[in-house]
């Protein structure tokens, strides 16, 4: 009797085992070295449009969320760690395109204070949930970007105008003229070269005409301005 028992019990976990192999997707295992990490699709130049999780999102989680005492590996409150990627995904029930139908989302936007995320009255910012909603709304990738700076070349129209005209002629034009520098054209630009002024602006040595006043410019935009400099400053 005992051993037709055990036959019924084993058929009958057999059978529940199959079943649950037909039919469950089979779920990420923590321990097993081989589960798969998704991939980093990385771009060489950052899209203002475009939200990316290594630049943007990562910062935010690992900032706020997974820190000691709450989702960092060590602690991994409520069984939730936030470290990767695919933590994120998963605990976070992300929904790509979908913030409403994503738990994390729905957590770090409710106005229960019971149950907002990161609790009160640590809550995100609102520039950091808006974030976090255009990230998934854009599909939820595991993406980075990177401004590559190519220095292989620099013109004075491919490269340097811009840049001035980005940062320098709202306050060195006709009409503006401060400091009574004028940096509207190639002509008025390649005087200010030929005299130093800009190279000493530039160089912001000294803090009064250091420019732009708001502070230096980016590295790249430096370099490509040194470049076309130490090449004649060609009208090119
Ligand atoms: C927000 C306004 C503003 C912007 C933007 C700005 N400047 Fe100026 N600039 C000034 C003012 C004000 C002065 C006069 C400073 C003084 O002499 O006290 C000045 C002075 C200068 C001078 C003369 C310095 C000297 O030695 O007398 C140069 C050259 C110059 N700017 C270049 C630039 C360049 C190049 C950029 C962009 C990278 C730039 N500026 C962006 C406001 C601006």
């Amino acid at each position: 009797m005992k051993k037709v028992l055990l036959l019924v019990a084993v058929l009958f976990t057999t059978m529940i085992t199959l079943q649950n192999c037909q039919h469950d997707i089979p779920e990420p295992d923590d321990d097993d070295p081989n589960t798969t990490i998704t991939p980093v699709t990385k771009s060489d130049k950052c899209n203002l449009d475009t939200v990316y999780f290594v630049n943007d999102i990562l910062p935010i989680i690992l900032g706020n969320c997974a820190i000691s005492g709450c989702h960092d590996a060590g602690t991994g409150l409520g069984g939730v760690v936030l470290e990767s990627y695919d933590d994120i995904i998963k605990y976070g029930e992300i929904e790509p395109g979908d913030p409403g139908k994503s738990e994390l989302y729905e957590l770090i936007t409710s106005s229960d204070p019971t149950e907002v995320m990161p609790p009160p009255p640590n809550e995100l910012t609102t520039e950091q949930i808006n974030g976090i909603r255009i990230w998934i709304n854009q599909g939820a990738k595991n993406n980075e970007c990177e401004d590559i700076c190519d220095t292989s070349a620099s013109t004075f129209s491919g490269h340097v105008w811009p840049i001035f005209l980005s940062t320098c002629t709202s306050c060195h034009r006709s009409g503006n003229s401060q400091g009574g520098v004028l940096l509207s054209n190639y002509t008025e630009i390649k005087e200010n070269i030929d005299n130093g002024k800009i190279q000493g602006a530039l160089s912001r040595t000294n803090p009064k005409t250091a420019m732009p006043p708001q502070g230096p410019l980016e590295e790249c935009a430096d370099a490509l301005i040194r470049i076309w400099i130490s090449e004649g400053a060609k009208n090119n």
